[in-house]
This record gives structure tokens, C-alpha cells and sequence, in this order.
């Protein structure tokens, strides 16, 4: 088995992803003649890759075995923060030390940086890994459920609109202020694929979020006010029929526990919000990837 650089280029991207789908046991929709039918989500996914791959070329790592992708693990340094976009290995070789081995890798791109941040799944392996690297785990909650519009009736006063390109100065701002280092060129790839920015910006604070389909996806804020009426307005813009879904909470965003109960959303609990050498930041949801 060698470990090697993702290459800029589909066949990689594609073997990052297949492994992925086969780590988490979401198999590819597959044809009748049994090759992949990208939807939308591949082909975000293998988009996601390319856009790390470009930005961190040496923090983006596959495992090969006789030629065959067996694991990956895609990071990505920003200002003094280096997190974990993906780390995944193929079920058939889980256990046998390859995961340690490529987050090893990984963290080498991070050499340097004081701070740390990744989302994990429940698996009680990454818990190990990763507790075993320094991160703290803090026990992570969702929100899920149809969105009870009679919870949303007040809209409240602080002006929240669609955002795009011309604001990147201000999201690079907030999120310096909220967790010391900007998204960068990440905002570029999520206003590319995310179905829209909410930003508010007025005298009483400034904050953010993305919201595609029913998933809130990223949010940050430079006061909870703020915070909750980004959440309450991208609650409110969720297509009817379209279920929510807000992850990533830890118990310092009781804030937006209180949004979710507000509309009729169900907690549960689910993996953790990963840091090292940082407290959580407040109000802040990280997406799973861009963090
Ligand atoms: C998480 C994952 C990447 C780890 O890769 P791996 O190759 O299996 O990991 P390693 O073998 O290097 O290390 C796993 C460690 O957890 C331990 N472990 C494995 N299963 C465990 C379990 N059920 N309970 C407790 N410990 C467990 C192993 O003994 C090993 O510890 P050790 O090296 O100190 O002995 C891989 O299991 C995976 O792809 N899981 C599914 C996808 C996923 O959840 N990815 C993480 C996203 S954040």
C-alpha cells in the first residue's frame, strides 16, 4: 500500500468519492450495467475535492492498493487553522492502522498552525483517532423535521438579505472574529454550489449563513441576536415539503437549539465538533467540510 498526493484530476476526484460512499455505506446509485450515475451530491463531492486539491495540495492524501483507492483524507489550512475535511477509509481494511497513517499526513500540513477544527462521525474509531491526535470532542447535536411556519411569524427588526461575491470582505471578517481565521477562497465554492447566502449587516452586528435546500449549512455571527434571526430567516426560506436540517451544534449554540424548538424541529445527537488548541466558537454552525 502507498500513500500519495489526490491528483487535479476527475479519476481521483471519482476514487476520493467512491471511497467516501463506501466508508459511510452511501453506495452510488448504480445503472443496470453497474457503472455510477453522478447526482448532484457526487458531483459536488468530486467538486469539493478538486477546489482542496487546488487550494492544499499537500494536505489532500490517498491510500492506493494495487492500484485501487482504499482511503483518503482531504485538509485544508486557512490562516493559522488547519482542519479536516474528510477522512475515510474502505470498509474492507478499517482497523488495520491505514487511517492513522493518512491523517498523519494530513496533520503534517498543519504543522504550524496553534488551532484545529473538524467535524467527526459517531464512529467510535475517529473518536479514538482524533482524541488520540488532541483534539477535544465536544458531543454534537442536529435539528431535523418540517419547519412549523407558526413559529416564525415575527420576523424581527435586524434586516437580513441575499448575499453574494461583493461580500466576501465582510464574511472574511466575521469569521476572523468568530474563529481567528477567514474561509477564503471557500466562500467562493460554497456560493458556487449552495442554493444561497443570507447576510445581515446592520448597526446592532454582522453575521451569515448558507442555506441549500433544507440545510442550513454554515452560519456565523457576531452576536447571537443576529445568529438568531439568520437561522430563523433561513428556517423560514426551507421549499414547503422540504425537511431541515441543522448539524454540528454543540451545547455553547443553545441558541439555536432554541430556534430548532421553536418550529417544531427534533434534537438528536450525532459524532462531534472536533478542536484543538480552541474553545467553540459562539454562535457559530460549521459546515462539515469548509468548517
Ligand atoms: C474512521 C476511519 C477513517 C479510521 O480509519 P481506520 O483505518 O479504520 O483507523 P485505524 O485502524 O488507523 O485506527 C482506528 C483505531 O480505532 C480503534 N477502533 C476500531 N474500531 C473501534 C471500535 N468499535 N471501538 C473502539 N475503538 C475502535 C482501532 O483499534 C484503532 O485504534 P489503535 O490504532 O489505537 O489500535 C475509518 O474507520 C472509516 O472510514 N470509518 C467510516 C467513515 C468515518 O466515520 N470516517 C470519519 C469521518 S470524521
Amino acid at each position: 500500500m502507498i500513500i500519495r498526493p489526490v491528483r487535479d484530476s476527475a479519476a481521483d476526484a471519482a476514487a476520493v468519492r467512491e471511497v467516501a460512499a463506501a466508508a459511510f455505506g452511501r453506495p452510488d446509485t448504480a445503472r443496470r450495467d453497474g457503472t455510477a450515475v453522478p447526482d448532484a451530491r457526487a458531483v459536488r463531492h468530486e467538486a469539493r475535492t478538486r477546489h482542496l486539491v487546488r487550494t492544499d495540495p499537500q494536505g489532500c492524501w490517498v491510500a492506493e492498493d494495487g492500484g485501487r483507492a482504499v482511503g483518503a483524507a482531504l485538509s485544508l489550512r486557512r490562516e493559522g487553522l488547519w482542519l479536516l475535511a474528510l477522512l475515510v477509509v474502505d470498509p474492507a481494511l478499517q482497523g488495520k492502522g491505514v487511517g492513522r497513517l493518512l491523517l498523519q499526513r494530513a496533520a503534517a500540513h498543519g504543522r504550524g498552525c496553534l488551532r484545529g477544527m473538524l467535524c467527526a462521525s459517531p464512529s467510535p474509531a475517529a473518536a479514538r483517532r482524533y482524541r488520540l491526535s488532541g483534539f477535544t470532542l465536544h458531543p454534537a447535536m442536529q435539528l431535523r423535521g418540517p419547519v412549523d411556519r407558526a413559529g416564525l411569524q415575527d420576523p424581527g427588526d435586524i434586516p437580513v438579505h441575499p448575499g453574494g461575491p461583493g461580500q466576501l470582505h465582510l464574511l472574511d471578517s466575521v469569521d476572523r472574529r468568530l474563529r481567528g481565521a477567514a474561509h477564503g477562497p471557500d466562500h467562493g465554492f460554497m456560493l458556487a454550489h449552495f442554493e444561497e447566502l443570507l447576510v445581515a449587516d446592520s448597526l446592532a452586528g454582522s453575521g451569515y449563513c448558507y442555506r441549500d435546500g433544507g440545510e442550513v449549512k454554515l452560519l456565523a455571527a457576531t452576536s447571537k441576536r443576529i445568529a438568531v434571526r439568520l437561522l430563523r430567516e433561513a428556517l423560514a426560506r426551507v421549499p414547503e415539503g422540504t425537511d431541515a436540517l441543522v448539524e454540528h451544534l454543540t451545547a455553547d449554540q443553545e441558541w439555536a437549539v432554541d430556534v430548532g424548538l421553536e418550529v417544531g424541529l427534533t434534537v438528536g445527537t450525532r459524532g462531534y465538533v472536533a478542536l484543538r488548541g480552541m474553545r467553540p466558537p459562539v454562535p457559530y454552525l460549521p459546515d462539515g467540510a469548509f468548517l
